[in-house]
This record gives structure tokens, sequence and C-alpha cells, in this order.
């Protein structure tokens, strides 16, 4: 029987706790797909499940990780082979099927994607479901914008530090947009200009600048992970036309607005999910991040391995990530 090292997060009457364990590959679910896991990484709702907040994880004890990128061990599906390199995020991995902080995962086919040429295992997983989801937001905002680019637009950012917000400041500055950065750490607003934001605000300077119902034009397009009065703000200050691509609610579930900016300014809120929608809307995610959309992420990233990730998950937890966390899982 093969065993294999993983993450568990268990019920205690002391909320969960976090302990390294020894699997049977034989506990893990049906799939066509067995990946022996080289690379995960730490995301919001990772530490979510790992904490056992409601709404994400129902049955533990459970391995958390929504991302995995590694090598196919075993496959029963004629797409895929012994030894190709993959990438799975989303979908059930690490909800309520044993995720990405295990040496293995057995999962569907249809979750499964090729690693595309130009892109290591390691870049998949630095950018993992955050920079799927910062893709997929600047994707939504060209898409609207019928795929004219962002050179020489106003965007802004929220929750800029984070692992979504951080690499949409990248990807928007190297698509030439100007970037706002909107933040709580002051202490990163260096960090944040080298990611390439023009302007970096903290929080409460974005209260100061914005009215609503209805005010100022500041913005084009926003990316916003936190939601909340902060969204609320954004939508007050785009331009004629403009949009917001939202992902996130590290501010709150709920968020005011009026129906100004969308019949006076003909403004557009779209919804981004990561999670559920196509695998072929991912791969071309994938793909440009693995050629036109290439980027360095070295200044962001921060290797640990899985013994290390329960410092890490209190971290994220707290609001106090910075750029994102790369697991070294086997
Ligand atoms: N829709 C999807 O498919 C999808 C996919 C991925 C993530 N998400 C969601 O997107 C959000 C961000 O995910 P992430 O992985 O980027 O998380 P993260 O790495 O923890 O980043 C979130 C950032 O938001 C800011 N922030 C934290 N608490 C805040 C608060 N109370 N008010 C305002 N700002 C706050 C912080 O940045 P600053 O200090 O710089 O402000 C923090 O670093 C989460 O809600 C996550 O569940 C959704």
């Amino acid at each position: 029987m093969t065993t294999f090292k993983a993450l568990e997060s268990s019920k205690t009457d002391n909320g969960n706790k976090l302990s390294i364990v020894e699997k049977s590959i034989d506990d893990l679910p049906e799939g066509e797909i067995l990946v022996k896991v080289n690379y995960s990484s730490l995301n919001y709702k990772d530490a979510l499940s790992a904490s056992g907040a409601p709404g994400v994880t129902r049955n533990y004890p459970h391995t958390p990780g929504i991302d995995a990128a590694g090598v196919i061990a075993e496959s029963s599906d004629n797409d895929f082979k012994e030894g190709d390199s993959v990438i799975v995020t989303g979908y059930d991995l690490g909800m309520d099927t044993a995720g990405g902080f295990g040496e293995y995962i057995r999962v569907p086919a249809s979750w499964v994607i090729r690693m595309p040429k130009g892109l290591s295992e390691s870049d998949s997983m630095a950018l993992g479901t955050a920079g799927l989801t910062a893709g997929l937001s600047v994707q939504a905002l060209n898409d609207h914008n019928s795929h004219k680019g962002f050179e020489g637009l106003n965007t802004v950012v929220t929750g800029a530090t984070g692992g979504v917000g951080s690499i949409a400041v990248m990807l928007l500055s190297k698509l030439g947009a100007s970037v706002t950065a909107v933040t709580g750490k002051d202490a990163q607003k260096e960090l944040l200009q080298n990611l390439g934001a023009s302007e970096v605000l903290s929080r409460e300077e974005l209260i100061e600048m914005c009215r609503t119902p209805i005010g100022k034009t500041i913005w084009d397009f926003g990316v916003d992970v936190v939601s909340g009065n902060t969204l609320t703000l954004l939508l007050a200050s785009l331009k004629p036309g403009g949009a917001v691509a939202c992902s996130g609610l590290v501010g709150g579930p709920s968020f005011e607005s009026s129906i100004f900016p969308f019949i006076l300014r003909g403004n557009a809120l779209l919804g981004i999910d990561s999670v559920e929608i196509p695998l072929e809307k991912k791969s071309q995610v994938w793909e440009n991040f693995a050629s036109n959309w290439k980027m360095d992420l070295t200044p962001l990233v921060k290797e640990v391995s899985l013994e290390q990730l329960e410092t890490e998950i209190s971290t994220i937890l707290e609001g106090g990530q910075v750029g994102r966390v790369l697991v070294k899982v086997s």
C-alpha cells in the first residue's frame, strides 16, 4: 500500500487543528487521473478550508489545497498519459476532494489541464488560482472593452498586496495601463511601485478621493477583491463605459450601490468565477501566462514546505498576505 505525506485539518473541541499525516493512495477519491503533486499554492480559500470556516469544506478530516501542479502517476483517460505535467485548480479540489497540500491527488480527467509550453510547474503555482483569477479579471475587462487592450488606460486594483491583487497590478502594468494600487499596508508601497503601480493609495485615501452615490470620473477599469465599501467607491468613480471585475469578499460579502453609475455612465460590474468555469476558459488564461502575459514573479513569491504552511495560513486569515506563497509539496 503506497502512503504519502499530507497536511490535514481536523475538527477538535477548540476549533480545527492542522497536522502532517501519512495517508494511503487507496483513501483518495475515485477519478481517472492520479497526480504526484510537486507544487501547490496558498489562497485565501485554502486558509478558510484549513481553519474550518463555514461554507468551504463540509467534511473533516480534510486535506486542503485548491491548486496543484505535478506529474501524472496513473491515467485511465486516453487524452493523458503517465509522466504528463499538468495543472489542476478549482472545481471541488481542496473543497471536499483531498487537495494539493498532499503529495498525491486523484481527480476526474475533466479537471486536468496540460502544462502549457513556456510554463514550469513552479511558475504555474506561483500564479495559482490567484493568478488565474487576476487573468480572468483582466480578460473580462478587455472583452468588455471590445479587445482594445489597456494601453494608456487608468486602472485601479484593490487588495493590491494580496495574491489576486499583486498579480493584477503586474499584469495591467505590463499591458500598458496606468495602475492605482489600493492597499492597507503602508510599508509595501515600494513593492507595489516595483510591481508597476504608478500610484499607491491607502484605504483612507480612497475614501477621501471618491464620492457616493456618484463622484468624479477617475478610472476606466478596476479589479476588486475586497467588496463592501471599497466596491461601492470604485463603482461611483468610473469613467463612462468603465467597468469593475469583482472576484472577492475580504471586506465583507455585501456592498451598496445606486443606479447612477449604470444609467448615467453605462458602467458595468463583471463577476469573476475561477472555480466552476469550463476548462477551456482556464486553459486560455494559462496559455496567456505562458506566452504574451509571461512575467517574472520572483519578487512576489515565497516558497514554503508543507510543514511551514500553518504560519502562512494564519497570516493570510489576518489580511497580512503579501504576494504569493508557493508550496513545495514533494
Ligand atoms: N471568484 C473567484 O473565483 C476567486 C478566486 C480567487 C480568490 N477569490 C477571492 O478573492 C479574495 C482575495 O483572494 P487572495 O487569494 O488574493 O487573498 P489574499 O492574498 O489574502 O489577498 C487579499 C488582500 O486584500 C486586502 N484585505 C484583506 N483584508 C481586508 C479588509 N478587511 N478590507 C480591505 N482589504 C483587505 C489585503 O491587501 P492590502 O493590505 O494590500 O489591502 C490582502 O492582502 C478572497 O475573498 C478570495 O476568496 C475569489
